[in-house]
């Protein structure tokens, strides 16, 4: 199933728990500099479309589309990997949340740039043979995410292709967007449909991982395990755990 069927399939409830978060929001409208018109790539409901800028969203799903608020940028039905803009049209070009999404992520971030003068991507960086270990969700709870990454391009495979940099970019303890690795310090959530609902990895891991993980995670958060194995995050503010910006 490609990207943008998932989200045809899952994304009735994005916007339950999926919202800006002001903190991440900063540092990607920081990223574009002084571009006046910007295309957001991949944009879902747009939650990091910058204010007071000329912005156009790409989003391929109908029921993302569906639920952009009123007054939001235009939206173009297409994906990443075909953008229907000519060379340099745009100051800039972003992408949040998404390339991990795109069937051939190289192909899509080649063609943002051929149509910006500045790439900025919000992605995650599963390079490191650690990052398994690096969150407690994959490493004692759901190990399947590794599977879902087989075959992908490394991050630094996908910033040299635009001529990134890389800037690792901290999730604060009350992360306002519920994405994934959101909830770190707050393990309760994950318990929670809702929330579970607003991600892809758990729809991707499929049911039996899902009611096995959350299944576990009850019962450590219930005995105190979770907490003995957790002790080292739960007085921190923010986390790394490896989100990056890819600034080109
Ligand atoms: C997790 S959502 C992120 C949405 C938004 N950028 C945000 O930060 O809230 C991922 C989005 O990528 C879109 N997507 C999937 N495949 C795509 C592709 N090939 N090109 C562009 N967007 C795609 C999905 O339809 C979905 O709306």
């Amino acid at each position: 199933m490609s990207g943008s069927q998932l989200y045809d399939t899952i994304g009735a409830a994005y916007t339950v728990t999926r919202r800006t978060e002001p903190r991440i929001a900063a540092r990607i409208w920081a990223a574009l500099g002084d571009a006046r018109t910007v295309l957001n790539v991949g944009a879902g409901t747009g939650s990091y479309e910058p204010p007071g800028r000329d912005v156009t969203a790409v989003e391929p799903s109908g029921l993302m589309r569906g639920q952009r608020p009123a007054g939001a940028a235009p939206c173009v039905a297409a994906v990443a990997e075909s953008l229907p803009f000519e060379d340099q049209s745009f100051d800039a070009a972003m992408a949040v949340a998404t390339i991990h999404h795109w069937p051939d992520p190289i192909a899509g971030l080649r063609e943002m740039r051929r149509v910006a003068r500045r790439v900025v991507v919000f992605t995650h960086d599963t390079s490191d043979t650690g990052w398994l270990r690096r969150f407690w969700l994959t490493r004692d709870y759901l190990p399947e995410a590794a599977d879902l990454l087989v075959g992908r391009p490394s991050v630094t495979e996908l910033a040299r292709v635009i001529g990134a940099r890389t800037e690792p970019v901290l999730i604060p303890w009350d992360c306002a967007d519920g994405f994934f690795e959101a909830y770190w310090r707050r393990p309760e959530a994950y318990l929670h449909d809702h929330v579970r609902r607003g991600i892809s990895v758990w729809a991707r891991a499929g049911t039996g991982a899902e009611q096995r993980a959350v299944h576990s995670l009850r019962n450590d958060l219930a005995s105190g395990r979770w907490a003995e194995r957790n002790r080292d995050i739960v007085n921190l503010d923010a986390a790394e755990l490896g989100l990056r910006l890819l600034i080109a």
